[in-house]
Order: structure tokens, then C-alpha cells, then sequence
């Protein structure tokens, strides 16, 4: 089997931090979070990576029908320890073993079995599952999925009961529903919800027929949260819907008691929002060091245009000439290589590295729970069953035609941190049952 290089890098040097053995995420861990929200597309890898590394606690994973995921073939990339769930011809979910601990799974699903076979597919590689009940695109509905399950609880309840019996008590089980049009049926769904075990629940305070654009209905929430704190089980409610940042987040939760706050819009504009002082000047700050970790982490072209040409901060330094310019060049871009003046040099892996850095300093303790760590037998990037190379014929890792690290010449590059490929396990790998 090959093995990435043990040296150290001053970059990864991880013997400087103190690293946290992390106890499994409980309701607890779902408490006084600024969450990432689920998003198809947008919420993609790279994304979820910038916004750990500017303080979302949790993120969650874009909504994967739970079919997509079954026959995928699961990639470890040896050289990024990247892990891609690949389909016929593209990857559905790709992963880094550095956000496992953070990092939530949703399903979309109307069947309890399919949902099982889903969530145990991918669980050696998350912390938690989470169930799409507010999805009001067709395309999820007509199939009883997403929004469609908030006027089927029974077949909602009979998921989540499914869920929770079939994973291992270190995954946990969440919901994510929208507002019903009364607060009297919102709270029977709700007290249903959590009777099925769930750890958390989030709720969007749209209801089904309301536009992104209407503003979310925050102050029904308030009645809810007591609600729920009044059943004793502790679980946690988290609001969802117009939180912009951080000191927003602070806001909400003192208006409707919300445990804790999840963001998605304004993260899909600055991943950094979830930050005290998030990146103002996109242009500089953000966009160029996200397009080196997207082609680091082999990120598919496509999805990386789709998410940068909506980065969007004030405090920009470049002239009015200059700003057009530099759109004009993102938005015509066709590959990675039509973005090199705007990236400068392709340092991705340093990129990554200030990730893994900035992961690793993380206070794991109020969420959930550290231990000292002692040495145990760890998952290693590339050493387990399935196959070690990228196959060529996959869209995403692109191909190494793009310079993608993933030939014998970055053999000498930045090895995995020891996080990653030590013998530091971050979370106990569930074993599938
Ligand atoms: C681009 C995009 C993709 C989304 N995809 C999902 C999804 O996969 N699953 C889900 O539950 N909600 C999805 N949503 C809804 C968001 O998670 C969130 O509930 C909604 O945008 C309200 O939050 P906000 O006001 O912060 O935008 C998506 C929203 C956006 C903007």
C-alpha cells in the first residue's frame, strides 16, 4: 500500500497544538452554535471547509436523495486525503476526514429503508444524519420528499424512528422541517419529532408556500423553543431563516431563545460570515484563496464557478475598472487555468493547511466534549480496502490535466497532518451494522 511521507511540514506542524479526542456530538453540541445550513450546490467541500475555519460550529452537507448515494464508490484521494462518493459519472458527496466531526449528512427521503441504507453508507464519514423535511421544490415533493413529509408526519416520524434505530449512538439524528401555517400544528409536529429521538431540530421559519425573498417568521419561534424546553428532553431547536452573521445570530437567539442559529444565504455569499470579523474585501481575501483549495481538494470546475461568482463583501480596494475586470474574468472563465491572474500562485495546499490549523485550535470542548488524547489504531487516508487512485474517468477529482495534485511529482508536497492520517482518531469510527 502506499503511504504518504511522515515528515513533518512547518505548515501542519501539529505537535503544537493540543489535540482534542473528540466524544461523539450529543444535543449539547447543537446548543450555542452558528451553523452552516444544508445547501445543494453551494454547499459543497470548500465551502463547508472556509466556514469551519471562520467559526461555524457545525456544518451540514447539501441534501442527497437517499437512492443517489447507494451504489456510489467510495475514493480516498492519497495524496489530500479527500474522500469522494463517486456515481457512474460524477462524484455525489465528497468529504475530508478534517470537517468528520463536524459535519452533518442530509437526506432526502420518503422511504425508512432507503433513508437506513443511505445514512449507513456514508456514516464512517459524518457525525450525524439530518432529515430534509422543508424542501419545497417540486422535485422533492412529488416524490413525498422534503416539504411533502410536514403533511406526512406519520411517514416523517417513521424516517427519523428508522434513523435513530439503525445508527450507532454516536451519530446523531436530526430533522430540519419549515413552519406549518399554525403555530398549533407546528407544535404537534414538533412534539412528535422530537418523541422519534432526535438530538436536534432545526426550524426554517418559512412555511411551505413562502418565497426565499419574504422575510422568515423569527418571533413564531420564541412560543417553540419554550415549548421544547418545556417537554425536558433537552433537545435542542435551532432557527434557521435572514440570519446574516454572527452578531445577527446573537440577536435572534435573544428573540426567540434559539439555541443556536443556522446560516445560509449570506454564507453562500461570504463563507466567512460566520466569523466575528468576517473577510470584507472578497476580491483580495477570499476569492483567490478559495479557487487554490478548489483545485486543491479537486473540486469540479463547475461548482467552484457557481460558488465564487456569488462571493459578495464591501470593503472592496480594486477601482470600479478594475472590480468589472476581475467579474468579467471569473464569469468567463471556462477552467482553473482562465483564473490564474486572479489566484496568483496555485498554493493550495498551504490554503488547506491553515484549515487543518485553524480546525485543530478550535475550542472542541463546549460542543463536544475532548479528552486527552492517547494513540489508537486510525483510519489512514489511502490504507483501507477500496481503491487508492483517483479513476480517470471521474468528473470530480478533475483530471491531473489541471495540474490536480494527484501525480507521483507531488509526492514531496505537504504530507496529511497527523490529524488526518495519524493516530489520533478525531471521533470514533462507527462500525456499519
Ligand atoms: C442555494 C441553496 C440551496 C439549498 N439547499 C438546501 C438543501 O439541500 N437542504 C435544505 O434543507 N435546505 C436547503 N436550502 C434552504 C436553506 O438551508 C435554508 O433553509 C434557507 O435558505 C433559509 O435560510 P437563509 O434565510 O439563511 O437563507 C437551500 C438554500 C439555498 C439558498
Amino acid at each position: 500500500m502506499p503511504r504518504r511521507p511522515s515528515s513533518s511540514s512547518p505548515l501542519l506542524d501539529d505537535r503544537q497544538f493540543k489535540r482534542p479526542k473528540l466524544v461523539h456530538l450529543t444535543s449539547e453540541s447543537f446548543k450555542n452554535g452558528i451553523f452552516l445550513a444544508p445547501m445543494v450546490r453551494s454547499g459543497a467541500l470548500p465551502t463547508r471547509l472556509f466556514a469551519l475555519k471562520h467559526g461555524a460550529s457545525l456544518v451540514w452537507g447539501p441534501e442527497m436523495v437517499d437512492k443517489a448515494i447507494l451504489h456510489a464508490e467510495r475514493v480516498v484521494d492519497p495524496i489530500t486525503g479527500v474522500i469522494s462518493y463517486n456515481g457512474k459519472s460524477r462524484a455525489m458527496f465528497t468529504t475530508h476526514p478534517i470537517e468528520k466531526p463536524y459535519l452533518i449528512y442530509q437526506i432526502g427521503s420518503s422511504n425508512p429503508e432507503l433513508a437506513v441504507q443511505a445514512a449507513k453508507t456514508v456514516m464512517q464519514d459524518v457525525s450525524g444524519v439530518d432529515l430534509n423535511c422543508g424542501c419545497p421544490k417540486p422535485f422533492s415533493t412529488h416524490s413525498g420528499m422534503g416539504a411533502a413529509l410536514l403533511s406526512n408526519p406519520d411517514l416523517l416520524c417513521s424516517i427519523l424512528e428508522a434513523l435513530r434505530a439503525a445508527m450507532p449512538p454516536e451519530i446523531t439524528v436530526t430533522a430540519k422541517i419549515r413552519l406549518l401555517p399554525t403555530q398549533e400544528d407546528t407544535l404537534k409536529l414538533v412534539e412528535r419529532i422530537i418523541d422519534t429521538g432526535v438530538s436536534a431540530i432545526t426550524i426554517h421559519c418559512r412555511t411551505r408556500n413562502m418565497r426565499q425573498k419574504e422575510k422568515a417568521l423569527i418571533e413564531r419561534l420564541k412560543e417553540i423553543v419554550e415549548f421544547v424546553e418545556g417537554l425536558g428532553k433537552g433537545i435542542a431547536v435551532v432557527e434557521n431563516g435572514d440570519c446574516v452573521g454572527f452578531e445577527d445570530a446573537q440577536r435572534i437567539r435573544q428573540l426567540t431563545g434559539a439555541h443556536s442559529v443556522m446560516i445560509a444565504t449570506a454564507a453562500e455569499s461570504n463563507p466567512s460570515c460566520f466569523s466575528r470579523s468576517p473577510l470584507q474585501n472578497v476580491e483580495e481575501n477570499l476569492i483567490p484563496p478559495y479557487l487554490r483549495l478548489c483545485k486543491y481538494v479537486d473540486n469540479h470546475w463547475s461548482n467552484t464557478k457557481f460558488c465564487v461568482v456569488q462571493f459578495k463583501g464591501s470593503g472592496s480596494k480594486l477601482n470600479k475598472a478594475d472590480a468589472h475586470k476581475f467579474r468579467n474574468t471569473l464569469s468567463k472563465s471556462k477552467s482553473y487555468d482562465d483564473v490564474e491572474d486572479v489566484v496568483g500562485e496555485w498554493t493550495g495546499e498551504q490554503v488547506f493547511g491553515e484549515i487543518v490549523k485553524a480546525i485543530q485550535s478550535r475550542r472542541l470542548g463546549h460542543q463536544v466534549g475532548t479528552e486527552d488524547s492517547s494513540p489508537r489504531p486510525h483510519e489512514r487516508a489511502g490504507s483501507e480496502g477500496g481503491p487508492l487512485c483517483t479513476p480517470p474517468d471521474r468528473l470530480n477529482p478533475e483530471p491531473p490535466s489541471l495540474d490536480a495534485p494527484l501525480g507521483p511529482s507531488t509526492a514531496a508536497r505537504m504530507p496529511i497532518p497527523a490529524i488526518i492520517t495519524g493516530d489520533d482518531a478525531l471521533t470514533p469510527t462507527p462500525t456499519p451494522r
